[in-house]
């Protein structure tokens, strides 16, 4: 039998990068995955037709996660859907590349939204809605740990998830749910290309034990375990996912 067999997960920004893979790594172990995305449905679709050409069940859903009567409705549609939600991935975010002299109100606004806003509305969903020994996965970033120039809101962003992560898990460990951080490191997507030289990419390879960025697959296979049922005395955990960068 397949380890997420009868589980239904939730993946936020599910359709590109690193969300895409968490979809198909999960539905590829047995859970029933609902795509989350905002604008690019045409990529949701082909992540939803890669998971049921391989026989596996899948939903998209168009959500904004920082919108909270949206993500009520990601929630309703997928218990409508599919009866339940077992696993809840917070994935979805954005990256502002910018040192913080050069942040714009709007920009720094538009960033807590969607990082931080986004990430409080679906645990807020989570806190009553997930069934019984569900799993919550956070994905923050390395650069908490770092202090990089240019990532300074982005950072603070994913120290607010961090903080949020540790005691939600707390809140809702009596019905057996565990809350746990991933940490990725660089890993190469559309978000991470973005703005940076092929210098600036080498660099940041340099910085991994491991020597180079990551895969979105290197990402996939921690939340894998974090969802499963062999991960049961972990949580409130951050699992920093980044070749050995700090
Ligand atoms: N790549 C890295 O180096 C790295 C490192 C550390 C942490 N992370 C974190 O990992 C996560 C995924 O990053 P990525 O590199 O895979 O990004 P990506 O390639 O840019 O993909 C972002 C995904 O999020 C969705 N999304 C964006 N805004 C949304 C919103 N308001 N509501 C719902 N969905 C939304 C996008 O949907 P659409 O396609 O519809 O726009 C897309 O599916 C992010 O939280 C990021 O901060 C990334």
């Amino acid at each position: 039998m397949k380890t997420l067999q009868n589980k239904v997960a939730v993946v936020t920004g599910g359709s590109r990068g690193i969300g895409a893979e968490i979809s198909l790594c999960l539905a590829e172990a047995g859970a029933k995955v609902v795509v989350n995305y905002v604008k690019n449905q045409q990529t949701a679709d082909q992540i939803c037709q890669k998971i049921t050409q391989a026989g596996g069940e899948c939903l998209t859903i168009k959500a904004d996660v920082s919108n909270p009567d949206e993500v009520k409705m990601l929630f309703n549609q997928t218990i409508a859907h599919f009866g339940q939600v077992d696993i809840l991935v917070n994935n979805a975010g954005i990256l502002i590349f910018k040192p913080i002299a050069d942040i714009s109100d709007d920009e720094f606004k538009r960033i807590f939204d969607i990082n931080v806003d986004g990430v409080f509305y679906t645990l807020r969903e989570a806190a009553t809605r997930l069934a019984d020994n569900g799993r919550v996965v956070n994905i923050s970033s390395t650069v908490t740990r770092l202090m990089l120039p240019k990532y300074g809101i982005y950072a603070a962003t994913k120290g607010a998830v961090e903080q949020l992560t540790r005691v939600f898990a707390k809140e809702v460990g009596e019905k057996g749910i565990t809350a746990n951080i991933v940490s990725p490191g660089p890993v190469d997507t559309e978000l991470f290309r973005a703005g940076k030289t092929k210098e600036d990419i080498q660099r940041m390879a340099a910085m991994a034990a491991l020597g180079r960025i990551g895969e979105v697959d290197d990402i996939a296979q921690i939340v894998l375990f974090l969802v499963s049922e062999e991960s049961r005395w972990v949580t409130g955990q951050n699992i920093g996912a980044n070749g050995g960068m700090v």
